[in-house]
């Protein structure tokens, strides 16, 4: 025997006996051509007492031909970018399955039907359509946590999907409705992405047992009214460009969880005196609509944005009707509106932590001839971070420990940004 066959053969006692990885999958002639004359020293150690709660048993000969399992984990095969139009064999042990940017555009009955650990599936950057999906199919992974379907031509929402799972990504698909059947029984879900999509309707109740939902995003979607029973876990709310006129005077009453509301880009004219009376609330974007008429800001709120709206004054009285300095607004941003000074100096009273307010241009009002130019607070370069329309972005990240003066903006249109918030 050569030294380097007995190399692979105390290789293979390791992987059986650590049930931990895939020699096997190796083409040993190709791959894996250890040096003989290094002395071997393999990276994991024993732990005869360690459960890994998988069978003890050499997998790689059950690794799909298209994919690859990597020996590092025995449970994730990938089969992303390698032009794939069905979905390969998966065997049963298989935990996260990569199959993004592919031609998969169906998935059958039997698809997953094997695939009893899954986890994760990320299908994302196919072409899958709604007719070439028979139902149920993500319906059989009784494990099943994460869903990434972005990026397809879905018309609908896959249902059912197991009542297992706690993330799903939607996004960047043609789903046009919501129906309430769609959602059904899928209590553990924490968030749920449908931006990008062409909904109008949610129906009914679609959304009021996700009893653990923390986040949802609607934007960039065809809503003319705001989506009814939102779960009260809610913690973030993104339903930019919409669009919606009128959010009922009660809506968000029960919604006591919620630290983020980004409602710009709609046609919002109105909103009742006390409706962001919220104790968590801290980011409120209602930028791009047609307001009028400022409404009391809640204590916890720090960075709010009116710009592009119809404001001819902010009467900060309604905003802070008892000035006992407690509220943490930092940042207020009113540029594009119809405001023809700066806001009266109670509001440095009111907020007390402002850093600054940026009024930027104002828009004209018919029959007036010149544009007004406010001076912002403080000067221009403390000012400098309304520079960029970040209206856009994801949810800013508000782990960071101390309030400072810049508003960390995310840049980057990532879905897994949204995980940020966990
Ligand atoms: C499921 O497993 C059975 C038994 O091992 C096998 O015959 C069948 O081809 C598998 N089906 C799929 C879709 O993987
Ligand atoms: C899923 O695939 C997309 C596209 O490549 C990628 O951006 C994303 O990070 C993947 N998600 C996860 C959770 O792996
Ligand atoms: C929801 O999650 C809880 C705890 O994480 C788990 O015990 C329960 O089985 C899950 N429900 C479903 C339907 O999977
Ligand atoms: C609003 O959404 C539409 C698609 O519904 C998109 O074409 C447009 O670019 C979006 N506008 C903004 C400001 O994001
Ligand atoms: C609101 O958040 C708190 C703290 O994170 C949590 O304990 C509570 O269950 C949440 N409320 C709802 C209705 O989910
Ligand atoms: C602000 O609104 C209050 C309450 O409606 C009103 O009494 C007050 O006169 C207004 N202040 C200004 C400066 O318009």
């Amino acid at each position: 025997m050569d030294c380097s066959l007995i190399l692979h053969l105390a290789l293979i006692l390791i992987c059986a006996s650590q049930g931990l990885c895939q020699y096997e999958g190796y083409d040993y002639d190709t791959d894996y051509e250890p040096d003989p004359d290094v002395h071997y020293r393999p990276s994991i150690h024993f732990h005869h007492t360690v459960d890994y709660n998988v069978p003890n048993v050499p997998y790689a000969t059950d690794c799909a031909r298209e994919c690859y399992c990597p020996p590092s984990s025995i449970v994730t095969m990938y089969c992303d970018n390698r032009k794939l139009k069905t979905i390969p064999q998966i065997p049963s042990r298989i935990q996260q399955l990569y199959l993004q940017h592919n031609e998969i555009e169906g998935v059958d009955r039997k698809s997953f039907i094997n695939a009893t650990s899954l986890r994760e599936i990320n299908l994302s950057y196919n072409k899958l359509k709604s007719n070439r999906i028979d139902s149920g199919v993500f319906a059989t992974s009784p494990h099943l946590h994460q869903i990434i379907l972005n990026n397809n031509d879905l018309e609908e929402i896959p249902s059912p999907i197991s009542s297992s799972v706690e993330r799903i990504f939607l996004g960047s698909n043609k789903i046009n409705k919501v129906r309430e059947q769609d959602l059904q029984g899928l209590v553990n879900v924490t968030m749920l992405d449908l931006c990008n999509n062409h909904i109008d309707n949610i129906k009914g109740k679609a959304l009021s047992k996700m009893t653990r939902l923390m986040q949802l995003n609607i934007c960039n979607n065809k809503l003319i009214s705001v989506p009814a029973s939102l779960p009260t876990s809610l913690m973030y709310l993104s339903l930019e460009n919409n669009s919606i006129s009128k959010i009922p005077d009660d809506y968000f009453a029960k919604l006591t969880n919620l630290t983020a509301i980004r409602m710009s880009h709609n046609k919002i004219d109105e909103v009742p005196l006390y409706m962001f009376n919220l104790p968590k609330l801290m980011e409120l974007n209602l930028g791009h609509n047609k307001l009028k008429r400022i409404f009391y800001i809640p204590r916890s709120l720090e960075h709010l944005y009116l710009h592009d709206n119809e404001f001819e004054t902010i009467n900060i009285t309604l905003m802070c009707p008892v000035m006992d300095q407690t509220h943490r607004l930092t940042y207020l941003r009113v540029d594009q509106n119809r405001l023809k000074g700066p806001v009266s100096t109670l509001a440095f009273l009111c907020f007390p932590h402002i850093q600054s307010i940026y009024y930027g241009e104002q828009k004209r009002s018919a029959g007036d001839s010149q544009t007004h130019l406010i001076p912002s607070y403080p000067l221009p370069d403390v000012a400098r971070y309304a520079e960029d329309d970040d209206d856009d972005d994801d949810f800013p990240q508000y782990h960071r420990e101390e309030h400072g003066p810049i508003v960390e903006e995310v840049d980057n249109e990532d879905e897994d940004d949204f995980q940020d918030y966990y």
